[in-house]
């Protein structure tokens, strides 16, 4: 498939918007560097040049929006497998988008759809890795790390990305053309973050603690709060810590 490369954008993912209605499925999007890299909830996602994998997949699935969720659960499989074979490190993800090493993020992922009721137009997988940085802003110091940090080394970003295009491929395909999400889910709890755990909900502006009890086949997790009540909460809607 095809592959645009930058040294310098706005954004992989907000460039991919642009160029979306008159760009083939499948193609890749990436950047050394972005001015305005975006990150869940109206945030910023430190870009630094040459220093990680800013990059997004530009899809055009057959199938509605209800189900393209289910994209970030495959690229969060992906880049998490990727990163355990190209590095060793442990990695693990925090459902439903970020993947941490030694309890810090290494990861990101930024889905965006647009289209009707009924059927996507395209769908944009943004998938931001801290590979080589070697240092974060203060605010960040406790919550970020990158893989060179935590390997103590450099990582070769050109076969991390191979990598992690070659299964997310595998995964998508085996999804789209079978209807079969059960690699994906396997790895998603064998190297879940939260499952088992107590975490931290917020909810718009409500906070509460829960016990993850399951990843489901929908890939939605079962949590089960202190007052007994349990409920199945859908990948976007809420934020764990
Ligand atoms: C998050 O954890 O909040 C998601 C971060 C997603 C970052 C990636 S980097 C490539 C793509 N372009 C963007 O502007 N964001 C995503």
């Amino acid at each position: 498939s095809r592959i645009i490369y930058f040294d310098t954008i706005d954004s992989t993912n907000n460039y991919s918007k642009r160029i979306a209605k008159d760009t083939p499925h499948g193609t890749i999007i990436i950047s050394e560097e972005q001015s305005g890299g975006r990150g869940r909830l109206g945030r910023n996602w430190i870009s630094p040049k040459g220093e990680g994998i800013w990059m997004s997949i530009l899809l055009k699935p057959e199938i509605p929006p209800t189900e393209g969720m289910k994209m970030t659960q495959i690229a969060a499989a992906a880049a998490c497998q990727a990163i355990r074979d190209v590095t060793a490190l442990e990695a693990y993800i925090k459902w439903p988008n970020d993947i941490v090493v030694h309890g810090k993020k290494v990861c990101g992922i930024l889905t965006e759809m647009a289209g009707e009721l009924n059927q996507i137009d395209y769908l944009i997988v943004g998938i931001g890795i801290n590979a080589n940085n070697l240092s974060f802003p203060k605010e960040f110091k406790d919550v970020a790390t990158s893989l060179a940090i935590e390997k103590g080394e450099k990582v070769d970003r050109k076969t991390l990305i191979l990598d992690l295009l070659s299964k997310f491929e595998a995964l998508y395909c085996h999804y789209i053309m079978e209807g079969k999400l059960d690699e994906t889910l396997s790895i998603i709890r064998n190297y879940s973050a939260v499952l088992g755990k107590s975490v931290r909900i917020i909810k718009g502006n409500q906070e509460c603690y829960a016990i993850v009890e399951e990843i489901n086949d929908e890939g939605c997790l079962k949590v089960r709060y202190e007052d007994g009540e349990e409920e199945l909460l859908i990948s976007g809607e809420v934020s764990i810590r």
